[in-house]
């Protein structure tokens, strides 16, 4: 009851405020209990608990995981970070849409910078889930050195190029410059590794298609799909920003469809974009995700979300007659180990 009526009062504070006060709470919160055979996975960076994770930039800084843990997530991505500390752009630069059940940001990487981000996450302690972490950087270098830091700590790694609020990254995607992000990264691999990918929009997918099989050529594991979509609003500081929650989940459903469809078991898929509901889910790992990950639901659905994303996870599946998630024809058609 207090915990609801926390988060109610959240939801009516300033957004950026919000978030940091509701992070802060987490810490003295007690944990939400999600223990579900049925929903164990295996992912090529251990086996979860349940296959929900919480998506890239909801703990920018990697301080607050401890208090997210007790959520109930399968796993956590902490970041995204960059090499060096980053204030992000100015003010206003996130903006609630709470009829769409959506978000506006243009928050544009805020960040203490890699080392601190790792220290944070050292003093976490053992009792959190699989821990992947986020990173990015305007340089080539800057990418490696950040991956690099990464993996003493990290159960997998996410590369993100895909962040609508510095457009200069997207070029990483492009022909030879992706090639080398490549080459460089798998040089220093030694964790499982997602490319972070922009939502399926006409400008962009068929470059992200022939990343994703040069990624795949590499070595690499696998895709989180998808990013934030880039939509102009003079709301944000900076008159364009990301579009989440609701509005992506068609385009979150295509995405993983879509690179299921091309490249199957060679990659495994995490999928992220609108999903509020345990119906979400499901679809999404039906059309051949592996995990599903948000970020936007915590928002509007509060403290309790994971579990109730689990239990009605839970109830899809009885519905529809699969007794744990390892049965799911997706999962089987590729014999997925
Ligand atoms: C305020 C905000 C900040 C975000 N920061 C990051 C980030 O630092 N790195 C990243 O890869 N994605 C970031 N994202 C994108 C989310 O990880 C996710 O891909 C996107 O919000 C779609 O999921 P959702 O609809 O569940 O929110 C951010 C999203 C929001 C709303």
């Amino acid at each position: 009851m207090l915990a609801r009526a926390i988060h109610a009062a959240l939801s009516l504070m300033p957004p950026e405020f919000s978030h940091q006060l509701g992070l802060k709470l987490l810490r003295a919160a007690r944990p939400v209990r999600v223990a579900d055979g049925r929903l164990r996975v295996r992912t090529r960076f251990g086996e979860l608990s349940n296959p929900i994770g919480l998506a890239a930039g909801f703990d920018k800084t990697g301080a607050h995981l401890t208090g997210l843990a007790k959520m109930g997530f399968g796993y956590l991505v902490a970041g995204t970070f960059t090499r060096e500390p980053r204030e992000g752009n100015r003010k206003p630069r996130l903006v609630r849409l709470r009829d769409e059940r959506a978000l506006l940001n243009a928050m544009g990487f805020p960040n203490p910078g890699i080392e601190v981000g790792l220290r944070n996450l050292r003093k976490s302690g053992r009792s959190l889930p699989p821990v992947v972490v986020s990173v990015s950087g305007l340089k080539l270098e800057d990418i490696v050195y950040c991956y690099s830091r990464s993996q003493e700590l990290a159960s997998a790694i996410e590369v993100n190029v895909s962040s609508p609020n510095t457009p200069a990254l997207r070029e990483y995607l492009k022909g030879s410059a992706f090639k080398d992000l490549c080459h460089a990264v798998a040089s220093v691999k030694k964790r499982p590794t997602y490319l972070k990918v922009p939502p399926p929009t006409q400008e962009v997918w068929d470059t992200v298609l022939s990343a994703l099989k040069v990624w795949v050529d590499a070595g690499f594991e696998g895709v989180t799909a998808i990013n934030t979509l880039m939509v102009r609003d003079g709301r944000l500081s900076t008159g364009f920003g990301g579009l989440s929650g609701r509005p992506l989940l068609e385009l979150s459903m295509r995405a993983v469809s879509s690179v299921h469809g091309e490249f199957g078991d060679h990659l495994e898929v995490n999928a992220v974009g609108g999903v509020m509901t345990g119906r979400d889910v499901l679809e999404l790992m039906l059309r051949g995700a592996r995990t599903v990950q948000v970020y936007t639901a915590l928002v509007y659905r509060g403290p309790y979300a994971v579990q109730e994303l689990t239990r009605e996870l839970v109830d899809e599946m009885n519905r529809a007659g699969y007794r744990n998630l390892e049965e799911l024809p997706s999962f089987r058609a590729f014999g997925h180990t």
